[in-house]
């Protein structure tokens, strides 16, 4: 048994979607969470500036009592893993989420009964340029039609809990009018933020399976765990909130998102920007 912390980080409450499925295929574990949201978006900057916030939070998550290291952001994922896992990967696992949106892509591609190839992937300008989602696609099938599309401003309604605003659909609804005429196999969230708009695309692209890469990345992360025998059997385990933003805001939509069944402990901190 280890009872040291899963730590968790993304630009914003984006990660909370990834706590979700931790939570809910880990719910023993303690987590410390930190959401960088002064900064946010991380989606419109250059990849310096998203490598030195990114080791800035993981410098503050290594003070904290923590095991294990999971990037609940697709734009750090994409952008600068590598040269994060090799400055830290000596002292910390670090897990990341682009593989598992491949893999669960795929897996959606396979069971979909539509034969037409064609997958949408939606996410910050910063992933789409880095092409590493088209990448390991087509390295696993070359007859995979692939379109990327950068929807910045779907962060921005997250971050401002506009989920279910009439501006959401409005938007969304515009961003997705192309896909409307396409015969869409399978359309990947590729940013965390993104499933919390889940219901809207829903609506607009009603025939089109939506996937998650989170539950994928929250499985690998308990293989890691039970597999190296650090685990937690905690049975009130904690919840520990870090944002650099407005701690208010910051619990009322951890509290929305999160809803769990049981009141979790939830201590959110402001940190210094
Ligand atoms: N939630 C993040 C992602 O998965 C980034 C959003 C942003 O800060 O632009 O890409």
């Amino acid at each position: 048994m280890e009872n040291r912390a899963i730590g968790i980080f993304d630009s914003g409450i984006g990660g909370l979607t990834v706590l979700k499925q931790i939570k809910k295929i880990l719910p023993n574990e303690n987590i410390i969470y930190y959401g960088d949201n002064f900064n946010n978006p991380y989606g419109n900057k250059p990849k310096k500036k998203i490598f030195d916030l990114s080791v800035r939070i993981i410098n503050f998550l290594l003070e904290q009592d923590i095991k294990i290291i999971v990037i609940a952001c697709n734009t750090v994922s994409a952008t600068c893993f590598c040269e994060l896992n090799k400055i830290f990967g000596h002292k910390i696992k670090i897990m990341e989420i682009i593989k598992s949106g491949v893999e669960a892509g795929f897996l959606s591609v396979k069971k979909n009964k539509i034969k037409d190839k064609n997958i949408v992937l939606l996410a910050t300008e910063a992933t789409v340029k880095s092409n590493l989602y088209q990448k390991y696609f087509y390295a696993k099938d070359p007859q995979i039609n692939f379109y990327a599309k950068a929807c910045g401003d779907f962060v921005d309604l997250a971050e401002k809990n506009l989920f279910d605003a009439k501006i959401s659909f409005d938007v969304l609804n515009n961003e997705l009018e192309e896909f409307k005429s396409k015969k869409i196999n399978s359309l990947i969230l590729g940013c965390t933020h993104f499933p919390l708009l889940k219901n809207r695309i829903k609506k607009i692209l009603p025939s089109v399976k939506i996937v998650d890469p989170a539950e994928f990345l929250a499985l690998h992360t308990k293989e890691y765990l039970s597999k190296n025998k650090i685990l937690n059997a905690e049975e009130k385990p904690k919840i520990i909130f870090y944002t650099s933003g407005d701690v208010k805001k910051f619990r009322i939509i951890a509290n929305e998102v999160l809803n769990f069944n049981y009141p979790p402990k939830i201590f959110v901190h402001k940190i210094l920007k």
